[in-house]
């Protein structure tokens, strides 16, 4: 099939990327740094995804995957704005099979940056959207909203041995995930799945069902 994925040179997107090569699919990637990928079906177009007249002209996309983002840097733009008017130029159309939108436990939460949870927030709501919109193709769109992943993203808490035992005492699986073990969810999400639409699929070592019981003590 013909994939699309943003955010394809590192982390996330790269691993998805990597995931649907190995398995025979073309892969067209965007990111604003350099592509990394070396294979005869990957792509890569250097572009921001901000950057609408700079946006490659791509028809028949099969499978979008909407990963590129950003914390603390023009949040809404980058991981909302971008997110919509990508969907809109790649995958509202009739040969879509399916979109995934990378989103975050932090739109359930509202945890992290206030423009970040809102702008994933934002995703989780148009996820919906655009799912009511392209079932009329056969196609489905859900989001995979992971908790926290090892990517270049998060380096600056995940080197950091004190603050990180402090984020594994908030997940109660007491780890994080690789970029690997999303890619497989995305993989399923996008081409096993043909009936889930319109969700929002949290990964995340349950994170977003921590709480703290009160009770009194009999
Ligand atoms: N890592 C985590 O813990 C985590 C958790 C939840 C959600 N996410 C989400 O997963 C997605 C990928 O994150 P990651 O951790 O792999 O990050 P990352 O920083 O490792 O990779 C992001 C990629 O997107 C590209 N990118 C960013 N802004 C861009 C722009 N304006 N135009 C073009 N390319 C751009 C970057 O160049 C980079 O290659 C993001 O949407 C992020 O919000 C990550």
């Amino acid at each position: 099939m013909k994939v699309l994925v943003t955010g394809s040179s590192q982390g996330i997107g790269r691993a998805i990327a990597e995931r649907f090569l190995s398995q025979g699919h073309t892969v067209y990637g965007i990111d604003r740094q350099e592509g990394g990928i070396v294979s005869e079906r990957y792509t890569h177009f250097q572009c921001d995804v901000r950057d609408r007249e700079g946006l490659p002209e791509l028809s028949g996309i099969e499978i979008l995957i909407n990963n590129a983002g950003t914390q603390n840097e023009d949040d809404i733009d980058i991981n909302l704005k971008a997110l919509i008017y990508i969907t809109e130029k790649y995958g509202v159309q009739p040969a879509i099979r399916s979109i995934l939108n990378i989103g975050s436990a932090s739109a359930h939460t509202g945890a992290e940056f206030p423009e970040y949870c809102a702008s994933k927030g934002g995703v989780l709501a148009y996820t919906k959207n655009v799912a009511l919109r392209v079932a009329r193709f056969g196609a489905t769109c859900n989001s995979l909203d992971p908790g926290g992943v090892f990517t270049p993203l998060n380096e600056c808490v995940t080197s950091d041995p004190e603050l990180f035992a402090e984020i594994m005492n908030e997940t109660p699986l007491r780890r994080w995930a690789s970029s690997e073990e999303i890619a497989d969810w995305a993989y399923f999400l996008t081409v096993t799945n043909k009936f889930c639409t319109g969700q929002s699929i949290l990964v995340d070592g349950g994170e977003s069902i921590n709480f703290h019981f009160v009770w009194k003590e009999d």
